[in-house]
Order: structure tokens, then C-alpha cells, then sequence
């Protein structure tokens, strides 16, 4: 009997816990972004666009900022991380996020979503879910053909000649292979500023991911036999959204995230950020995006997807795949790093600046434990991180 009444007593106890969670989900679950920011106090624009491959991108505007609607605002596109996309930018709140302090100061900020992604998960005939060619893509064409067209887009609707542009993890090495297969888009980018640039990953001093590096062959084959080349998908993202919003979890949840998405378990991922991620990420990721970095590390070369020797000679008349000719990336650049990022650690960095042929200056952020999810998440990222580009950007192009 007495176990019984636990029972209930238990299982009521559930219920109530379930409640809570439900009203806490319904609000930062379910209501669309645009919500959030105009509760801010900030316009939101939607935009969608097809990639010349037919998949179909949206893309978020905050036009300006919060009292003006500035003059001659200077467009800036953000493009975010593997597993990310454009709500990344909101996810510290109305005083430290990136969108609304890059809005305030007379930015016309653009925030793109990556192919596969939850705001992109659409083609006009592929299938995500039955298609698993939707899914044979990486940071090249990620660069090449979406990065492309949301820049393309975003000079046809404001008439400008070039933009900015932040890239944060997978959106910077984006940005690289964009610049080095496509250079005439190099007159199209005022200034790529890097937040944590993975290129020559070879150099991280991370020995997860060289161990996964070693064994990519055996992976990809795994996927290959079950036939799934989406690693991360909606279904991924709402288990993890089911439990990792239960206090019970939060904490565990909160390391896992900034190990797996940061690069070390100690940066300073909070478990309240968890709602606000968990509404869009983790989606995205596919097996061939996986697949590239990791061929990048054992190769210790940045050049482009290796399909194998036949398959290579098919499309790139040689049996390995061409590198990447940094030489071409002639656009300014300005790389932010830092020491506990095992993603772009700084010796990473400092051979990537010795490949570049336009860096014009490196900012090493000043604190022991930011790794590569900080970027988006740490309490002090705005001191630390925002702010310095802001003033770099304004001193560099003399911006009042
Ligand atoms: C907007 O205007 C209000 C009232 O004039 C002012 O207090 C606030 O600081 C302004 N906000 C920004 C971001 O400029
Ligand atoms: C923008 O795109 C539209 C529609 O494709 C086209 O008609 C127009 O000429 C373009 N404008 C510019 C400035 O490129
Ligand atoms: C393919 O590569 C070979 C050897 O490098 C070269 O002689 C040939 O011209 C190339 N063919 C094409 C179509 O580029
Ligand atoms: C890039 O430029 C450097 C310096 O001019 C040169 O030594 C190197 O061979 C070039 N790399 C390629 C792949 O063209
Ligand atoms: C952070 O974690 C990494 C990996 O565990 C470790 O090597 C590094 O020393 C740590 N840094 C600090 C400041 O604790």
C-alpha cells in the first residue's frame, strides 16, 4: 500500500513537473522569432531565396535599429555555425545579443540559414526526410552556392556594392572556400571578420577529433549502410529539447553542449541559454559536413570533399581533391581566437594567417576558458568579443 501512495505521490509530482515544463515550453518554444524581437523592440524581416542547386534558404533581417531607421544603413551578413543558424544572434537578450547591438549602431543586418538547417530544410524537389541526396553537402556548398546567393540577394535588395561579414565557425570556413573558388566575390565583402575560424583543423590540439578523423572511413560507412546522411535532424533536436529542459538534465545537458559545440567542457555555457538554443539547434549537421572537417584533419590540408579516387577523377580530373587557393581570398580579414577553443586553436590561427594574403589584424580574446560555442553564449561575450569588432570596424573604416 505504502508503495503505492509513493507511487501517486510520485507520479503526481511528475505531472505537476510536466506542467511547468509545458509553460515554459509554449513560450519559448513555440512562438515564432519574430515575436521575440519585436517584443524588443526591433523589426524583423523574413526572406527566402532558391540557391542555384534548388534549395530553398530563409534568411532574417533586422533592418535597423531600435528608435531610427537610419539612413544609409551598412549591410551585414552573419553566417552561423554546423548545427546553428540566424537565431543564434538573439540568444543572449536585447542588451548583449549581436543582431540587435550591430542594428542599434546603424548595421542592416542580415542573418542567413545554412542548407539543411531549421529555418532551410526545404528544396524544390527534394525530399529532406525521403531524399538523402538532400544531404550530400558540406561547408563547400554552404559557401559556394548559399553564402553566394544570400550575398547576391542582399546587394539586389539594398542596391549596395558589398557587405560585411561575421562568420562563426562553419560560416567562416564557408567564407573561405566561397572566396578561394568564386573570387569575384571577394569585391563584394567589405571585411570578413572570423569568430573562431576552423580551417587548417589539423593544428587543434583536440584528440576526439583525430580520433575521429582516423576512423572517418568506418563511420561514413556506418551511415552509408543505414542510409542516413542527416546527423543532426528535428527529431534529434526535440529529444534533446524533451529532456534537456528538465532541471534534472540542464546541467548535464549545459556541458555536453559546450564540450560538443565548444570544443572544451569549460567554457561558460549557462543551462538557462538551453531554451532558447534548443528551439532551432541542433539542425543541420549532415554526415558529408562531418565528413569534410574530418578529412581536412587527416589530410592537414583545406581543399575540397574527397569522394574517393574514382569517383575524384570523375569530378576533378585528378584522383585527390584540389586545395582550396587561399590566394584568391583577397577580401580584408580580421580573425578572433582564442586559447581554449580546440576548434580553431591559435596555432590553427596562426598558420591560416600565413596562408591569407589579406589579414589585417588578429584580436586573441583575453580570457582562459573561451572556447568555440562562447561566441554565442558567454555572460561577458559582448566586452569580450562584440564590442572590439564593433570598434575595429569603425576605426578601420573611419564609420561615425
Ligand atoms: C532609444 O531612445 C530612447 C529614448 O530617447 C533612449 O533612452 C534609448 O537609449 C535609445 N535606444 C537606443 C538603442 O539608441
Ligand atoms: C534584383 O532582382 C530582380 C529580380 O530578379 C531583378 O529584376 C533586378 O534587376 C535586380 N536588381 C539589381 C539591382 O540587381
Ligand atoms: C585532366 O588532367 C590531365 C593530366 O593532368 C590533363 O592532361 C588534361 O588536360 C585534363 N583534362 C581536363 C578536361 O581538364
Ligand atoms: C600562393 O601565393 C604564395 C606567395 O605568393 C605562393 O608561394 C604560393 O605558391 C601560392 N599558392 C598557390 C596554391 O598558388
Ligand atoms: C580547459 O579544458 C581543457 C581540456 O580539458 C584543458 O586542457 C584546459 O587547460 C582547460 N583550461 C582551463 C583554463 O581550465
Amino acid at each position: 500500500m505504502r508503495f503505492v501512495i509513493i507511487g501517486i505521490q510520485l507520479f503526481t509530482s511528475f505531472l505537476l513537473f510536466q506542467c511547468l515544463i509545458s509553460e515554459y515550453r509554449k513560450e519559448d518554444f513555440q512562438l515564432p522569432l519574430k515575436y521575440f524581437v519585436n517584443k524588443n523592440g526591433y523589426p524583423l524581416e523574413e526572406y527566402s531565396m532558391v540557391t542555384d542547386d534548388g534549395y530553398i534558404l530563409t534568411t532574417h533581417r533586422v533592418p535597423h535599429g531600435k528608435n531610427s531607421t537610419k539612413a544609409n544603413p551598412r549591410p551585414i551578413l552573419i553566417n552561423h555555425g554546423m548545427g546553428g543558424g540566424s537565431e543564434n544572434f538573439f540568444a543572449l537578450g536585447p542588451k548583449e545579443s549581436l543582431a540587435y547591438l550591430l542594428a542599434d549602431i546603424g548595421y542592416d543586418v542580415w542573418m542567413m540559414n545554412a542548407r539543411g538547417s531549421f529555418y532551410s530544410r526545404k528544396h524544390v524537389t527534394l525530399d529532406p526526410d525521403k531524399d538523402v541526396d538532400f544531404w550530400k553537402f558540406s561547408f563547400h556548398e554552404i559557401g559556394t552556392l548559399d553564402t553566394a546567393a544570400n550575398i547576391d540577394f542582399i546587394l539586389n535588395k539594398t542596391g549596395k556594392e558589398d557587405v560585411f561579414y561575421i562568420g562563426h565557425s562553419q560560416g567562416s570556413t564557408a567564407y573561405f572556400v566561397l572566396t578561394a573558388m568564386r573570387p569575384e566575390y571577394n569585391k563584394r565583402i567589405k571585411m570578413h571578420v572570423s569568430f573562431g575560424p576552423p580551417v587548417f583543423i589539423h593544428l587543434n590540439p583536440n584528440d576526439i577529433q583525430h580520433f575521429l578523423s582516423l576512423n572517418e572511413g568506418g563511420i561514413k560507412r556506418i551511415f552509408e549502410i543505414m542510409n542516413h546522411y542527416e546527423m543532426t535532424s528535428p527529431k534529434v533536436q526535440s529529444w534533446v529539447k524533451r529532456y534537456c529542459v528538465m532541471p534534472l538534465f540542464a546541467k548535464a545537458c549545459g556541458v555536453f553542449m559546450s564540450f560538443v559545440a565548444g570544443g572544451t567542457p569549460n567554457g561558460t555555457f549557462r543551462e538557462e541559454m538551453l531554451p532558447w538554443f534548443l528551439r532551432t539547434s541542433p539542425v543541420g549537421t549532415s554526415l558529408y559536413g562531418v565528413g569534410h572537417y574530418l578529412q581536412e584533419d587527416r589530410s592537414g590540408l583545406f581543399r575540397q570533399f574527397d569522394f574517393g579516387p574514382k569517383e575524384n577523377l570523375k569530378r576533378y580530373n585528378a584522383t585527390l581533391p584540389p586545395e582550396y587557393n587561399l590566394n584568391y581570398s583577397t577580401a580584408p580579414a580580421y580573425l578572433i581566437y582564442s586559447e581554449n577553443d580546440w576548434f580553431a586553436s591559435k596555432r590553427s590561427v596562426d598558420y591560416l594567417t600565413k596562408k591569407l594574403p589579406n589579414v589585417v589584424d588578429k584580436y586573441k580574446i583575453p580570457k582562459k576558458v573561451f572556447n568555440h560555442l562562447d561566441y554565442l553564449t558567454a555572460p561577458d561575450v559582448r566586452q569580450l568579443v562584440y564590442e572590439p569588432t564593433i570598434q575595429f570596424l569603425k576605426e578601420y573604416f573611419n564609420i561615425t
